[in-house]
């Protein structure tokens, strides 16, 4: 993954949502965020969007910060300069780690970085929704709300499968997955605004097996130098579950030379460690649906996030749950930009005055 940003602007979509292609600069600019735990995804309706690892980077001293001076980095430019900074990812499992006063610094300066790269120049009000985790406490909610008001006229906390759905239209007769870094969130959409009952949270993500991913390699092939980070980039290039296509052969570094390892019984073995609770969360909800629209529902599970590239993730889903008729398992076409896309089309479809209907919010009247 690579921070990414898209200047300006005359252009009619970004990712599907329609925006305005005006030249001129526009007073006040409606934003869609989905703050994740491992990148922080922008859009707005001028046409801005932006894609930024979830991460700020402090200088370590004072002579480091002779190199990379006082103001923070973020994303890909912190973690290429790490040598020089402390860095700190602010989200933990999604949401800001409540009891450190540090993580509240980087979340609020994350946000006011991304908000930054989408806005125009400083006059510009900017208002929004941000995409929380499905169950996120209000306390984060809160928390996450008490930052945006430093930065934002008005915003939205809405949870993050929810804008996955209604950035599809598919509000009713549908449930979505969305595997990120640090969970996997499964929201059933009935038509009307999901309660707490119909979405679960699992806290088994991405993160965890890049860790179980280091773990095997080590144990499997000692000589090995395996880091969590080197996992991940295996993982990113390799992820499948069910019968390997072809082995998977990578290079690692070894008494610090490169050699080649075998880590395709190792990479399957994590990857399908995530199956179980995500079927077992598809069958606990999936009850809970009238019986008339259950089949329906069945041919309507959508995989969002990441991990959805995980390759053979939606037939082995699929075919766990077969004993319960027609499945059909979709994964979506842009699972980086899908989440703050549903945001920025809510905030566009909902008067602002309406939000407070949809979520916790700050600034309605
Ligand atoms: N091709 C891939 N195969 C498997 N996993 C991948 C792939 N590409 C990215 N990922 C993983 O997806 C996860 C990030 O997904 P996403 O960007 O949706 O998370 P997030 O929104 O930041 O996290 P969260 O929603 O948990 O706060 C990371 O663990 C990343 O390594
Ligand atoms: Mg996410």
């Amino acid at each position: 993954m690579t921070d990414t940003v898209h200047e300006e602007a005359e252009v009619e979509e970004v990712a599907g949502v329609a925006v305005a292609a005006t030249a001129q600069t526009a007073k006040h600019v409606l934003i869609g965020i989905d703050l994740g735990t491992c990148r922080t995804v922008i859009m707005s309706d001028q046409g801005k969007k932006a894609l930024v690892r979830s991460v700020a980077g402090y200088a370590k001293d004072i002579i480091s910060k002779g190199v990379v001076g006082d103001a923070p980095l973020f994303g890909d430019e912190a973690v290429a300069k790490r040598n020089f900074l402390d860095l700190c990812y602010p989200l933990a499992d999604g949401v800001i780690r409540e009891a450190s006063e540090r993580d509240y610094l980087a979340a609020s300066q994350l946000l006011e970085h991304v908000v930054a790269m989408v806005r125009e120049n400083e006059d510009v009000e900017v208002s929004g929704i941000i995409g929380v985790p499905a169950r996120a406490s209000m306390m984060n909610k809160e928390l996450l709300l008490g930052i945006a008001q430093n930065i934002m006229k008005k915003a939205l906390v809405v949870s993050e499968p929810f804008m996955v759905a209604y950035f599809l239209g598919k509000l009713c007769d549908c449930i979505v997955v969305d595997i990120g870094g640090g969970t996997i969130d499964i929201c059933a959409m009935k038509g009307e605004l999901p309660s707490a009952e119909d979405q679960v949270t699992i806290f088994k993500a991405g993160d965890y097996i890049d860790e179980r991913l280091a773990g095997a390699i080590s144990r499997r092939h000692p000589t090995a130098q395996v880091t969590k980070s080197v996992a991940c980039k295996i993982k990113e290039a390799h992820a499948f579950v069910g019968e390997p296509v072809s082995p998977v052969r990578v290079t690692l570094r070894a008494e610090g030379k490169p050699m080649e390892f075998d880590v395709t019984r190792e990479l399957r073995m994590v990857c399908e460690s995530i199956v179980p609770d995500i079927v077992e969360q598809l069958q606990m909800l999936i009850q809970r649906f009238d019986p008339e629209v259950q089949e329906i529902t069945l041919q309507n599970i959508i995989l969002a996030g990441g991990g959805s590239r995980i390759n053979g993730l939606d037939t082995m889903i699929a075919e766990h749950l077969r004993e319960y008729g027609r499945i059909k398992v979709t994964c979506v076409d842009d699972p980086d930009y899908i989440g703050a896309g549903g945001a920025l089309k809510l905030a566009k479809d909902v008067p602002a005055e309406q939000w407070k209907h949809v979520g916790v919010m700050f600034g309605g009247q």
